[in-house]
């Protein structure tokens, strides 16, 4: 694994940073990070994408000129921008690697923030070179923080469901605890840190013998497929599981604990109508 810090350790400290120093700007850390996402890992389902960082100067000199955040982002000197071609789980697969890139920016730290909505899809696609058969879901600004916030900052500013809401055991009724969750503690606890669109935190983990299945919790408004063809904007939960994938493998990867992702839904009782089954984690 390509980080210096332990997976556990990054994720603690990622937070989204929305304002940046623009006087820090260390090439060391771009080129590294250049360097990291030139031998980005496939994700899980193997969908062809690519990944490129621009910066305000250096690699991209006319940079980011024109390219807009809506307000919601401060002095950024670079973004990640994350394409991926059409097809099943392309989303899934496109959050899962572009959270890695995030996490190795964390690993250099510089602060990221994941951006859905507030992006101006149209200049970015520009610079991406988006072909018809392509879409790109979304960027992610990247740089050092204008101040750094602290582990004791971000543990109290995080606002995150609880595990009785989130993991549960052969069935929608029956919550699973930390202690029944065993070895898989660790990587669940770190699905639940992770980030996600408008922080809905849309997976749901269920424990069914040795196997860890993943469904989508939709949030309401998401559910109207309608929303996304009128604004353009992808389906984020989507990539929301993609990431929350990311996070429960690679943690358990780095204790030891192996396995495989598979799409085989065993056909239990779903809680709702706006929930769905996505993929399921076989250890072994
Ligand atoms: C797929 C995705 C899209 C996001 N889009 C935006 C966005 O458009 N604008 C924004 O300010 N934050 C955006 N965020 C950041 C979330 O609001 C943030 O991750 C969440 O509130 C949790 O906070 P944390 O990242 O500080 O832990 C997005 C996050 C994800 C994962």
């Amino acid at each position: 694994m390509p980080f210096q810090r332990s997976f556990s350790d990054l994720i603690f400290k990622r937070y989204s940073c929305r304002h940046y120093d623009p006087g820090q700007t260390s090439a060391e850390a771009f080129t590294r990070l250049d360097n990291y996402i030139h031998t980005l890992p496939p994700g899980p389902f193997n969908v062809p994408g690519r990944f490129r960082l621009v910066l305000a100067g250096g690699v991209d000199r006319h940079g980011l000129r024109g390219l807009g955040t809506y307000g919601a982002i401060k002095d950024s000197p670079g973004f990640i921008i994350g394409v991926t071609s059409s097809s099943n789980k392309d989303l899934e697969d496109f959050g899962y690697r572009m959270e890695l890139v995030v996490l190795k920016a964390t690993d250099l730290d510089m602060g990221t923030c994941w951006l859905g909505g507030s992006f101006t899809r149209s200049t970015f696609s520009k610079k991406a070179d988006l072909t018809k058969d392509e879409s790109l879901p979304a960027v992610c600004s990247v740089g050092f923080p204008a101040a750094m916030k602290t582990t004791d900052e971000i543990e109290r500013a995080r606002k995150r469901l609880g595990w009785e809401t989130l993991f549960f055991m052969n069935d929608f009724a029956s919550t699973l605890s930390s202690e029944e969750a065993g070895v898989f503690a660790d990587p669940l606890e770190l699905v639940r840190l992770a980030p996600s669109a408008r922080n809905c935190q849309p997976w749901r983990i269920l424990k069914a013998g040795d196997v860890w299945h993943f469904y989508l919790q939709r949030t309401k408004p998401y559910h109207e497929f309608v929303v996304p063809l009128i604004t353009g904007i992808a389906d984020l939960q989507r990539v929301d599981m993609g990431i929350a994938m990311s996070h429960f493998e690679m943690s358990a990867r780095s204790t030891g604990l192996s396995g495989a992702w598979v799409v085989n839904d065993p056909g239990i009782s779903l809680a709702n109508a706006l929930m769905e089954y996505c993929v399921s984690w076989v250890p072994g």
